[in-house]
Parts: structure tokens; C-alpha cells; sequence
């Protein structure tokens, strides 16, 4: 299996200060930024667009921000985005009309793919999209929050998907968000996952380089 990389979720980073954080997080070990964009439509809850994601981003140096878009609808922001910096565009497929468009659209502007899958989401949606896929983000949670809690049965579900991902031949990246601490790790690592996705777990954590080895 792949090495496991780190990817702190700025929601439960401290906004006062975002550059600084982020310039923390790498330095104590991040490998990814993950960026959660919140509608109050497809979620409930509401947080920040392109604007704070230029921002951030020559903080981030050479560390990719994968953006997870929780909004519907998708495509507008695709571009946007992608002028802001982001190196991964994530989505949901219920939220696109036509997620082949949206996924064409996503390389067209030059970033790397992602699909979500919320814990009732079925892995369907992968059928007929893999060889356009660079990333499949498994949801442990019910998306909008952070601090909830990890939802037992995705652990299947990210076997599953490692299963699907394996018998495709294709070189696409795991994530898992949502509930993701160093209690269940291990366990999800083990069910096929090679990228752990944490906001509470790292910028709740007193000291971030110690938060990212133990999820490490
Ligand atoms: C939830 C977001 C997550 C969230 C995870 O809707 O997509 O990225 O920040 O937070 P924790 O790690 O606290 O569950
Ligand atoms: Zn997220």
C-alpha cells in the first residue's frame, strides 16, 4: 500500500489566524490542505470561497489544497478554484447534474479529480467514471461539521472501494473525512485508506506535529 498522507481540514482551524495555521500544519508534517467549501444548500452550514482560498494558497508553498466542495451546484466554482490554487476539486456526485462534465471540466483547468461519497451514497456512481478519477473521498460523517463521530460501517465501505479502485488498475488516491482520530486509524488505513483527512483531531491538538505522527 501507498504511503498515508495527512491532510488537515482547515474547518476546525482557527480563522483569526488561517495563514499561520496552515504554515503550522506544514510544518509540523501535513501533506495536503483540505479545503471545505459549505453552500447552506447541499449542507447545512456555511464557510468560505475562491477569495480565502487565493489567500491561503502562497501560504501553502508546494503542499497541493484539495478543495471538497459541498455545494450544489458544482461546475461554477470549478474555475474559480482552480484561479485560486487549488490542486484537487472534489465533489459530490448528487451535486452535479453530469458529473463526467464536471469531471472533464475539473482536468480541463488543470487540477486533479475527486468524487465524495456521503455514508448513504452508493458506490455506483463510480461505474463509469474511474479512468477519470484521481481521488475518491469516502465521507465518515454526515457532511457540514466537524467533531462528529467516525460512522463504524464506513470502514466496509472503504474496503469496498479499495476493492473496486484495485480491480480498476487505476493509480487513484483513498480518502477518508470525517471523524477520523488516532483511536481509528489503524483501522482505517488497514480497510485500504492512503489519505486521512482530520480537523478536530489536528487543530484541536495542542501540539500539531505530535497530532499528525499519532494519526501517521
Ligand atoms: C465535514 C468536513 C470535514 C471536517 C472533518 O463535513 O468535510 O472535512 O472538517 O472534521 P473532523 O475531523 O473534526 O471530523
Ligand atoms: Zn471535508
Amino acid at each position: 500500500m501507498k504511503h498515508t498522507l495527512i491532510a488537515p481540514s482547515i474547518l476546525s482551524a482557527d480563522f483569526t489566524k488561517l495563514g499561520e495555521e496552515i504554515e503550522n500544519v506544514i510544518a509540523a508534517g501535513a501533506d495536503m490542505i483540505h479545503f471545505d467549501v459549505m453552500d447552506n444548500h447541499f449542507v447545512p452550514n456555511l464557510t468560505v470561497g475562491p477569495l480565502v482560498c487565493a489567500a491561503i494558497h502562497p501560504r501553502c508553498s508546494k503542499t497541493p489544497i484539495d478543495v471538497h466542495l459541498m455545494t450544489d451546484p458544482v461546475d461554477s466554482l470549478i474555475e474559480p478554484f482552480a484561479k485560486a490554487g487549488a490542486s484537487h476539486i472534489t465533489f459530490h456526485p448528487e451535486a452535479s447534474r453530469h458529473i463526467d462534465r464536471s469531471l472533464q471540466l475539473i482536468k480541463k483547468h488543470g487540477c486533479k479529480t475527486g468524487l465524495a461519497f456521503n455514508p448513504a451514497t452508493s458506490l455506483d456512481y463510480l461505474e463509469y467514471v474511474l479512468p477519470k478519477l484521481d481521488l475518491i473521498l469516502i465521507m465518515a460523517v454526515n457532511p457540514g461539521f466537524g467533531g462528529q463521530s467516525f460512522i463504524p460501517e464506513m470502514l466496509e465501505k472503504i474496503k469496498r472501494t479499495r476493492e473496486i479502485i484495485g480491480k480498476s488498475g487505476f493509480a487513484i488516491d483513498l480518502a477518508v473525512d470525517g471523524g477520523v482520530n488516532k483511536d481509528n486509524t489503524k483501522q482505517i488505513q488497514e480497510a485500504g485508506a492512503n489519505i486521512l483527512i482530520a480537523g478536530t483531531a489536528i487543530f484541536r491538538a495542542p501540539n500539531y506535529k505530535k497530532a499528525i505522527q499519532d494519526l501517521r
